[in-house]
């Protein structure tokens, strides 16, 4: 067994790398055995896990700091068919490096303001340099808190023009669903009924991700 194994990275904080990171690998696990690496030292997709306990319904979530997490990422392929790991909010240390040199995809959570979209342009250029030694490494970016009533600007989609780094056509809405998860300890998924719209965006970014 070879899993998928997706980075969800961006140097600037509370992008929503972490929310990404929980409530995919909850779609993911519904296909196929999944692990989370946490690689952030905050450990907040670990706490997460920690809150929500035994029968959450979310994957094991795994700490891993930035000496193993090459190995790890190794290991957990030939043991799961998804391997998701989230990254630290910044780049001054080599946990990033190592990641991008280890995974098949990376996902960049931004969020849908020009302002926010400029920040991630440091994130552009690790990716191309982390190219040079992982020449597979494909790269997104997810635009994330989208306003469910306002389609993308005409402004915005000409910001992302100018990246080298292409946005997946699905995004998440902002939506309370995806703090309730998290306060709670559980995916949309295990939300039932008051997270299945939230779902559907994080389905639709899975189906996205697997036509790649
Ligand atoms: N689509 C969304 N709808 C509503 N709230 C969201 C959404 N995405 C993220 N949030 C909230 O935004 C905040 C930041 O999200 P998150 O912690 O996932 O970001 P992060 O990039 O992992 O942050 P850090 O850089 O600190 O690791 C959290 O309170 C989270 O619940
Ligand atoms: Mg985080």
């Amino acid at each position: 067994m070879t899993a998928l194994r997706i980075a969800v990275a961006n140097q600037k904080g509370g992008t929503g790398k972490t929310t990404l990171t929980v409530n995919l690998a909850a779609g993911f696990l519904l296909r196929g055995k999944t692990l989370v690496l946490d690689a952030d030292p905050q450990g907040s997709a670990g706490h997460w896990a920690w809150v929500g306990g035994a029968d959450s319904g979310l994957p094991p979530i795994e700490r891993v700091d930035a000496a193993a997490v090459r190995t790890r990422i190794k290991q957990a392929a030939g043991a799961n068919r998804y391997v998701l790991i989230d990254c630290p909010p910044h780049l001054e240390s080599d946990v990033l490096g190592q990641v991008m040199g280890a995974v098949d995809l990376l996902l960049i959570p931004v969020q849908p303001s020009p302002l926010d979209l400029w920040a991630s342009v440091d994130m552009t250029a690790a990716v191309l340099e982390a190219r040079a030694g992982n020449p597979q490494l494909r790269a997104y970016m997810v635009l994330n808190q989208l306003d469910e009533r306002n389609a993308l600007s005409r402004s915005m989609h000409e910001a992302l023009g100018v990246f080298e780094v292409p946005a997946l056509t699905n995004g998440l809405v902002r939506r309370a669903a995806f703090r309730n998860a998290a306060i709670e300890g559980n995916s949309v998924y295990g939300l039932g009924k008051r997270g299945a719209r939230a779902a559907q965006d994080v389905e639709a970014i899975i189906e996205e991700v697997l036509s790649l």
